[in-house]
C-alpha cells in the first residue's frame, strides 16, 4: 500500500525522503514521486515503476535545487483511482501552483468534489481522487487569505483542516506550501501516520521504518487529527482545530531487523526467522507448570466464560490461520467457531451479540477489510480480540483486547513468519479458553504446551534439510499448474501453499480439500500435473491420514506427479510419493507449524527460478488499506 514520507529540517530533504521511501518499499507500490520546497519553488518529480526510475529522473536535475531544499514530501503509490502512470503518480500540485499533496487511502466523494471544482474552472490533469484534495486545499487557503489570514504554517494547517472536513473515506494526506519553506502539514483518518521527533528536524511517515535511522522518538497520531511539523516543533489538533495529543513512544526495534541479513530475499530471511518468531510469541505466555498466561489480554475470565460463539475474521494468509484456529478452538473449547473472510463478513448481516467473541487476525493491523468487519462486530456489541504483529496499529487499537504476535517486522509482501506466529497466538487463545472454561484438564493443556515448546527446535531441524525442496522447485518452475490437497488442518495448509505460489510465481495453483477432488477438481489432472499432498499424522487421526493416502492414489492413477508432505516415520507413504518431504512429528492440530514451511520455500524458490521479484510481487501490497 502507499508509502508516505515527509521531512523538515536543515539537511537536504531529498535524500532523506528517498531513503525513507526505500524503507517503505516493502508495502508494495507501482509509481513514486517527490516534492521539494526550495526558495519559494515547488520542485516535483514522479515516475511510474520502481524508485530506481524516479532516481534516474532526479539524477539529471542537479542544478535546480531539488537536491538541496530542506523540506520535502515523498510517496510510493499503489494505484487505486487511475492506472500506475507518471501522470497519476503523486505528488499532485494545485492548479495555482501553491501546494503539493500526497495521499494514502481513498477519497470516496471525489467524484462530487471533482465536479464542483471543475465547475469553478479547475482543470484536472490526472485520473486520481488525490488531485481534488490538492485543488481543494489551494481553494480553502485562497479563501482564508481573502478573509484576511496571513501566509504561514498556520494558514496551511487551517487550510488542511477545512479540506479534510469535506472529505469522505480513508486518508493520510501530506501537503507543502510554496510560501512556507519549512513546514509540512498532514491529516489522518483511517490510514496510518506516525511522526518522528528529531533534533531541529521532524519526520512524517506511514511507519517508523522510514525514519528509524534518524530518530527513535515517535508520536502516533490519533484518528481524525492534523499535525503541523516544522524544524522547531510538532503541533497536533483535531479536524476542528482544537489542540490534541498523539501517543509518544520510543522505537525499540533493531534497525538491522529491517535489513536482509545476508539472505537473497527478505522472504528467505523471514522463513529462517520462524523458529525464533515462534519462541518470542510463546515467551512469557506459558507458566512453568504448563498453563497459559495471557494477563495482557484485557478480557476478564468471566468475559471469556460468557462467550458462546467465536467468529474469526481475516484476509488472505491470516484467514488461513483462522481456518486452522477453528479446528483447534472447536476441538479444545467445544464452542462453535466460524471463520469468515473479513471482506464478506459485514455484508451478510452476521448474527452477533455481547456473548460473541470476534477474533480479528492481521499481520499489519491496517487491513481495511478486517478493520471494517471489526467495526461492524463492535456495533453489534460483540467483543473483539485482535491478533496482530504490528504494535500500535489501528486494528488492535480499536479492539477490546489484543494478543500481539512477536514475529518482528515482516518486510516481504508474502506472509510467512506472521502466519506461523498467528497460529501460535490462536493456539494460545484456544488453550486459554479451554483452561478457564474448565473444558480441558490442566495436564491436557500442559501436554499441548510441552509440544508447542518443542516447535522452534523442530522447525530448526526442518529448515536445515530443505535442499531437496530447492532442487524440486527448480524442476517445477516450468509447470503450468500446481494443485494442493489436504484434509482437516491440512486443508488450510493446502490453500496457503497455493496462495503463496500464485502470488509469488504467478502460476496457476489451487488448494482443495482432498475429499472434494472427486466432486470436480480431479478433472484438472493430466499426465505429469504436480499435486502437493499434505498428509496428516498417522498417530491420533489415523483415519484421516488413510483417507488422504487414498486420495493420493486417485490422483496418481490419473497421471499426477505427487509431492507428498508427511511426518517422519510414515514410511508407507513413500510408495505413493514421486517426491517425499518429511517434517518432524507434531500433534495433528499443531502440524501446520511444520507442513506449511516447505510450501513457503517451494513458492519462494520457484518464483526466484522464474526470475520474479520475490519480495515485491506484482500488483500486491504489504498492507492493504483500501476495501
Ligand atoms: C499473503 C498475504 C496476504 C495477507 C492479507 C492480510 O502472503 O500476505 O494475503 O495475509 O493481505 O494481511 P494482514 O495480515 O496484514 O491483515
Amino acid at each position: 500500500m502507499c508509502g508516505i514520507v515527509g521531512y523538515v529540517g536543515s539537511r537536504p530533504a531529498l535524500q532523506i525522503v528517498l531513503d525513507g521511501l526505500r524503507r517503505l518499499e516493502y508495502r508494495g507500490y507501482d509509481s513514486a514521486g517527490i516534492a521539494v520546497i526550495d526558495h519559494s519553488v515547488i520542485l516535483t518529480e514522479k515516475k511510474a515503476g520502481k524508485l530506481a526510475n524516479l532516481e534516474k529522473a532526479l539524477a539529471d536535475r542537479a542544478g535546480d535545487g531539488i537536491a538541496v531544499g530542506p523540506t520535502a514530501i515523498g510517496h510510493t503509490r499503489w494505484a487505486t483511482h487511475g492506472g500506475p502512470t507518471d501522470r497519476n503518480a503523486h505528488p499532485h500540485v494545485s492548479a495555482d501552483g501553491r501546494v503539493a499533496v500526497i495521499h494514502n487511502g481513498i477519497i470516496e466523494n471525489f467524484g462530487r468534489l471533482r465536479a464542483e471544482l471543475e465547475a469553478t474552472g479547475v482543470e484536472f490533469v490526472s485520473d486520481t481522487d488525490t488531485e481534488c484534495a490538492a485543488h481543494l486545499l489551494a481553494a480553502e487557503m485562497r479563501a482564508l487569505r481573502e478573509s484576511g489570514a496571513e501566509d504561514g504554517p498556520q494558514l496551511l494547517a487551517e487550510g488542511m483542516r477545512r479540506t479534510v472536513r469535506r472529505l469522505e473515506g480513508a486518508f493520510t494526506l501530506l501537503a507543502v506550501d510554496v510560501q512556507v519553506p519549512d513546514a509540512v502539514v498532514a491529516a489522518r483518518r483511517n490510514s496510518p501516520l506516525v511522526v518522528g521527533r528529531g533534533d531541529g528536524e521532524n519526520f512524517l511517515a506511514s511507519d517508523v521504518s522510514a525514519f528509524i535511522e534518524h530518530t527513535r522518538e515517535a508520536v502516533e497520531l490519533g484518528q481524525d487529527q492534523v499535525v503541523l511539523i516544522t524544524p522547531a516543533g510538532i503541533e497536533i489538533t483535531d479536524f476542528t482545530g482544537a489542540p490534541a495529543t498523539g501517543k509518544e513512544f520510543h522505537i525499540d526495534w533493531d534497525a538491522s531487523a529491517a535489513e536482509k541479513g545476508g539472505y537473497d530475499y527478505f522472504m528467505l530471511k523471514e522463513i529462517a526467522e520462524q523458529p525464533q518468531a515462534i519462541a518470542e510469541t510463546l515467551l512469557g505466555r506459558l507458566s512453568e507448570r504448563g498453563d497459559i498466561v495471557l494477563d495482557e489480554v484485557r478480557l476478564t475470565d468471566q468475559d471469556l466464560r460468557d462467550v458462546d460463539k467465536v467468529f474469526i475474521i481475516a484476509c488472505g494468509t491470516a484467514y488461513h490461520a483462522g481456518m486452522v484456529a477453528k479446528y483447534a478452538i472447536e476441538h479444545w473449547v467445544r464452542i462453535p467457531c466460524e471463520v469468515e473472510l473479513a471482506s464478506e463478513f459485514r455484508y451478510r448481516d452476521p448474527v452477533l451479540d455481547r456473548s460473541t467473541l470476534v477474533i480479528a487476525i492481521s499481520q499489519s493491523g491496517e487491513t481495511m477489510d478486517t478493520l471494517m468487519a471489526l467495526r461492524h462486530a463492535k456495533e453489534q456489541k460483540a467483543r473483539v480480540l485482535a491478533i496482530c504483529n504490528t504494535n500500535g496499529s489501528t486494528i488492535p487499537r480499536e479492539s477490546d483486547a489484543v494478543l500481539y504476535t512477536h514475529g518482528g517486522p515482516e518486510i516481504a509482501v508474502a506472509s510467512t513468519k506472521a502466519f506461523l506466529t498467528m497460529l501460535v497466538a490462536c493456539y494460545l487463545i484456544g488453550l486459554h479458553l479451554a483452561q478457564i472454561r474448565g473444558v480441558m484438564y490442566a495436564d491436557e493443556v500442559a501436554a499441548v504446551v510441552s509440544r508447542l515448546r518443542r516447535t522452534p527446535d523442530n522447525l530448526r531441524d526442518l529448515l536445515a534439510g530443505m535442499e531437496d525442496v530447492r532442487a524440486l522447485a527448480r524442476d517445477l518452475r516450468t509447470a503450468s499448474t500446481v494443485l494442493f490437497i489436504g484434509r482437516h488442518v491440512g486443508f488450510p495448509v493446502a490453500l496457503e501453499g497455493a496462495l503463496k505460489l500464485k502470488e509469488l510465481a504467478y502460476m496457476h495453483a489451487e488448494g482443495f480439500a482432498a475429499g472434494e477432488l472427486k466432486h470436480g477438481p480431479i478433472a484438472l489432472i493430466e499426465e505429469g500435473t504436480p499435486v502437493v499432498c499434505v498428509v496428516p499424522s498417522p498417530a491420533g487421526r489415523g483415519v484421516l491420514r488413510d483417507k488422504v493416502v487414498s486420495n493420493i492414489q486417485e490422483v496418481r492413477a490419473r497421471g499426477a506427479r505427487t509431492i507428498v508432505i508427511a511426518e517422519e516415520g510414515d514410511e508407507e507413504v513413500r510408495a505413493y510419493a514421486d517426491h517425499l518431504i518429511q517434517v518432524p512429528r507434531t500433534p495433528t492440530l499443531l502440524a501446520p507449524l511444520m507442513t506449511t514451511v516447505p510450501l513457503q520455500i517451494l513458492a519462494c524458490e520457484i518464483a526466484s527460478a522464474r526470475g520474479y521479484d520475490v519480495d515485491q510481487p506484482r500488483n500486491l501490497a504489504k498492507s492493504v488499506t483500501v476495501e
